[in-house]
């Protein structure tokens, strides 16, 4: 059964990385969201795909040079494109945590740390999880696989998967050599016999980001690992009628 995994929340309609993105994906049955962490001046795991404030906020610089109240006092929701009235925030991943705490939702946390290195975020993101018991409903992703090994050796319990946007030879092997339970292709690098044979190896496969419905129907009718997609209801609707 292919599960639909929000890309920074619902994005396709509600703000990129913020609660509401992520309520409306639940809302509109996904079985989890993706979200990408960074860390803040004073140490804080923040929720936000960028490394600068630029593009999203009312803000300008360095995710990493705000702390994490100056972070928080950004208008997240400033450049979205659709008209939306309420004010939004970054969220910390603790206040994403605290949110699932009312759900079931899974949650695919990339760590955003491929253009600079945030000291301790594989053991800061480590001691979260297991702070809130969430091992088994969390996936780590990253385009640094240095870190990603990281992870898997302080969180063993947690399933990992590289994230790779170019042709990858045999991506079952280095998932194996890397001791990782998936990989997170992006779509058009991948063929239905890699999907296939990666998964007879017993490897997930969640390709990214999947926003047309024949490309969703194909992943569907191939059962997939996941779809990680900006339009979390229009996929759930789609795998209804399939
Ligand atoms: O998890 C897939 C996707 O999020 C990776 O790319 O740039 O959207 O973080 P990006
Ligand atoms: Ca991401």
């Amino acid at each position: 059964m292919t599960i639909v995994l929000a890309h920074r929340g619902a994005s396709g309609t509600k703000p990129e990385n913020t609660m509401e993105a992520f309520i409306a994906a639940e809302r509109a049955g996904a079985d989890g969201i993706e979200l990408d962490v960074q860390l803040t001046s004073d140490g804080e795991i923040v929720v936000i795909h960028d490394t600068t404030v630029d593009r999203t906020t009312n803000g300008s610089g360095l995710v990493k040079d705000f702390t994490r109240s100056s972070l928080q006092n950004l208008k997240a929701n400033h450049h979205f494109k659709h008209y939306f009235k309420k004010a939004c925030k970054i969220p910390t991943l603790i206040e994403v945590f605290d949110w699932m705490q009312g759900n079931e939702c899974l949650c695919n946390i990339e760590l955003k740390n491929n253009i600079f290195s945030y000291e301790e975020l594989e053991e800061k993101v480590a001691a979260l999880i297991y702070k809130y018991s969430y091992e088994k409903r969390i996936i780590i992703s990253s385009f640094n696989h240095l870190s990603l090994q990281k992870m898997i050796e302080i969180c063993p319990a947690v399933e990992t998967a590289p994230l790779y946007n170019h042709y990858l030879y045999k991506p079952w092997e280095y998932a194996s050599t890397l001791q990782a339970s998936g990989i997170h292709p992006k779509l058009k690098i991948i063929t239905n016999d890699l999907i296939k044979t990666t998964m007879e190896f017993g490897i997930h496969v969640r390709p990214y980001t999947i926003n047309k419905r024949r490309d969703m129907k194909r992943l569907f009718q191939l059962n997939c690992s996941a779809i990680i997609t900006d339009f979390p209801e229009k996929a759930v609707k789609l795998k209804k009628v399939l």
